[in-house]
């Protein structure tokens, strides 16, 4: 039942997404590419290199000092303009796509991740490594969302996220909080890979009954991309409420999201000499509060 409202939902932000002017290609009833006009993407790319050259620089932990196991480049005090300037672009694409109406509510913080060719053996050891196909929900975030990935930079072809369709007996139960990904192994084999290899330059929708996971082929290169998610108004008793509070906590309305930049800023109180914890439980990997800009 909760799989045709999605699917609902999805149609709706594909009328929208289309009145805006854009071709959204469902290559999967849950799943939408979009190709960005050129400027849009053109803008989007320029910052996610100046925050990413901002976050490049030798310190404690090596040339990358600020970045996860999982590729995660964590905002820092040294790195806030950059980073808020950055959202403001990814923010763009947001309106370019026309969404925003159908947003209720995103899960702040939105994260430049670098994914190099091979994947450290550190990553691959962490209970929640992107390496394993999972859903995001089962790391904590709203069962009700959608995510919402940039591809930047870097061998997207070699080096990018696969996307799994569910049957059609899919059942909400099946997200929600997990302490790791494999534990839910029984519900991955159940799904299908869908044949999609994603683009630079498109802005990628996938439901959260879709699994994934980062996929490398033989000597891909480095890719960089952009990612956040965000809650839509689901209007769907079937569809309970499965989110950790820790990452319900770091949710912000659309409202206040879109006024990053103009109303808000987001600071961060830690700094590149504070070492990346290794692990966070289930909340975001930095701290951060919201600052009314005067
Ligand atoms: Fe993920």
């Amino acid at each position: 039942m909760s799989l045709l409202s999605r699917i609902q939902m999805f149609d709706q932000i594909e009328n929208v997404i289309v009145d805006a002017g854009l071709w959204p290609h469902r290559v999967h009833p849950l799943l939408m590419a979009v190709d960005l006009p050129g400027a849009v993407f053109d803008a989007v790319y320029t910052a996610s290199r100046e925050y990413a050259m901002a976050c490049c620089g030798p310190g404690p932990a090596g040339l990358w000092p600020n970045m996860t196991p999982n590729g995660l480049l964590v905002p820092k005090k040294e790195f806030e303009e950059p980073y808020n300037h950055l959202v403001r672009r990814y923010l763009d694409v947001v309106r370019t796509l026309g969404i925003g109406p159908l947003i209720e509510a995103w899960h702040v913080a939105f994260s430049l991740r670098i994914k190099f060719g091979e994947p450290a053996d550190r990553s691959l050891a962490r209970p929640r490594a992107s390496e394993i196909i999972h859903s995001d929900s089962w790391a904590g975030v709203s069962n009700k969302s959608i995510g919402l990935m940039i591809p930047i930079f870097g061998d997207i072809e070699a080096n990018h996220v696969a996307f799994y369709a569910p049957p059609d007996d899919f059942h909400e139960s099946w997200l929600g909080p997990r302490k790791t990904y494999r534990s839910g192994g029984r519900i991955a084999r159940r799904y299908t890979r869908i044949p999609f290899v994603m683009s630079a330059s498109q802005a990628i929708l996938a439901d959260f009954a879709l699994l994934h996971v980062t996929e490398r082929l033989p000597g891909a290169g480095t890719r960089g991309s952009l990612d956040a998610t965000f809650t839509v108004d689901r209007g769907d008793p079937t569809i309970p409420d499965l989110v950790h509070p820790d990452r319900d906590l770091e949710m912000a309305s659309h409202a206040q999201v879109d006024g990053l930049g103009e109303t808000w800023r987001l600071e961060f109180p830690m700094s590149v000499d504070d070492p990346v914890p290794e692990d966070v439980g289930y909340k975001y990997s930095a701290s951060f509060r919201w600052v009314p800009i005067e």
